[in-house]
């Protein structure tokens, strides 16, 4: 097992460190941005369904929910088409609103998540074009789709999912390119741009793992909070959920994500000077918006971690923790700013002694309802 390990002492930190290869490996062939070039025969296939999509439902479960969610941003942004995120045991259940034109993207690192794969049944009873993305080749969701792309994230073994996450998202970001590029709702010098920023994604991640020793000593101060709190907007709003979640499942703290501006309708009641609040507050369209949060948090004495880009000078005079993550397009961003919730929920849960690859109540893939 130590060999599998890699010279790691845990499945999960190498897995952590294996994303800029595993992002490499789920653009490999898809994405040559000197050519504008975007390749996934699956879409092309049933390029005319996407094209004229009047509304994507992604059903997933946990992380892969996650990933769902930045896919939602990203679609709606890019291709504007209409999308809706739904946990695959709730969609199941509901008798769901499904016509003709509508796509669902089942999302699964596993391939086997017994909701996911419920739902996506149901989907296609109704007679929606069902759609892939999946980690395990020949694994049941992916046998069961119409059609589908694969991660290539190479087997996660550890249970709480990172390499996976971040593949989910690579190759929901090259889905939303093409849907963009093929609908004309992207300016053929703005694709390429972000083809571009895309390509630099592997080198930016390598760097943010840089972060490990710097997030090793704050995890040292935090690794006896009872509770944390996880705030984002908009891109960075699922990676706050995830981070969260990661926290929860490994090192058993409770973990809120959540929006930062729904703050105030609520979770502000629980800020005091014992509180750590991680607040993603990268340069983006929010960036002013989330830093009048983190003063809403500062003034009732929260302990506020900042996850900022590179040469920010405005966010290290206002919290007690600054992690500087390289810059990217904002639509990229969920792949490096999660980098450091990853390791951050990786250090505190070695900590306290938790069993970092078998956390107590999880299976890695939940093939019951
Ligand atoms: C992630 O850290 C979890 N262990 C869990 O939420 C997981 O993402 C979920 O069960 C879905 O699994 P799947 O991607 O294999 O379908």
């Amino acid at each position: 097992e130590s060999i599998e390990k890699g010279g790691y002492p845990h499945f999960m930190l190498k897995e952590i460190f294996e994303q800029p290869r595993s992002i490499l490996d789920s653009m490999r062939g898809r994405l040559v941005a000197e050519n504008t070039q975007l390749t996934m025969s699956s879409i092309r296939e049933y390029a005319n369904r996407f094209k004229n999509a009047e509304r994507i439902i992604i059903v997933a479960c946990g992380t892969s929910w996650h990933a769902g969610l930045v896919a939602e941003y990203m679609i709606e942004e890019l291709a504007r088409i209409p999308v809706e995120v739904e946990y695959a045991s709730e969609f199941r259940y509901r008798n769901p609103i499904i016509r003709e034109g509508d796509i669902v993207i089942a999302i699964s690192q596993s391939g086997e998540t017994a909701d996911t794969l419920a739902a996506l049944e149901l989907a296609k009873s109704k007679g929606a074009l069902i759609f892939g993305v999946c980690n395990v080749v020949g694994s049941s969701i992916a046998r069961a789709t119409d059609a589908g792309a694969y991660t290539h994230a190479g087997p996660e073994i550890g249970v709480a999912s990172t390499k996976a996450f971040t593949a989910q998202v690579t190759v929901l970001t090259l889905i939303s390119m093409m849907l963009a590029e093929m609908r004309g709702t992207i300016e053929a010098s703005a694709l390429r741009q972000l083809m571009m920023e895309m390509e630099q994604i592997p080198s930016k991640v390598e760097k943010a793992l840089e972060l490990d020793a710097e997030v090793q000593v704050i995890s040292e101060i935090f690794k006896d909070a009872t509770n944390f709190i996880y705030l984002g907007r908009g891109f960075n709003f699922p990676v706050a959920l995830e981070g969260a979640l990661k926290l929860k499942e490994i090192s058993y703290i409770h973990a809120e994500g959540y929006p930062a501006a729904e703050m105030k309708h609520g979770p502000i009641a629980l800020i005091d000077e014992n509180m750590p609040v991680v607040v993603i507050a990268t340069k983006d369209s929010s960036y002013e918006k989330v830093v009048s949060n983190i003063q809403e948090v500062r003034a009732r004495k929260g302990r506020v971690i900042a996850i900022v880009t590179e040469g920010d000078t405005v966010i290290p005079q206002m919290a007690e923790f600054v992690i500087e993550v390289p810059s990217t397009h904002e639509a990229l961003v969920p792949l490096i700013s999660v980098i450091p919730l990853q390791l951050l929920s990786y250090h505190i849960a070695v900590l306290r002694g938790c069993n970092v690859d078998q956390p107590r109540n999880l299976a890695k893939s939940v093939t019951v309802e």
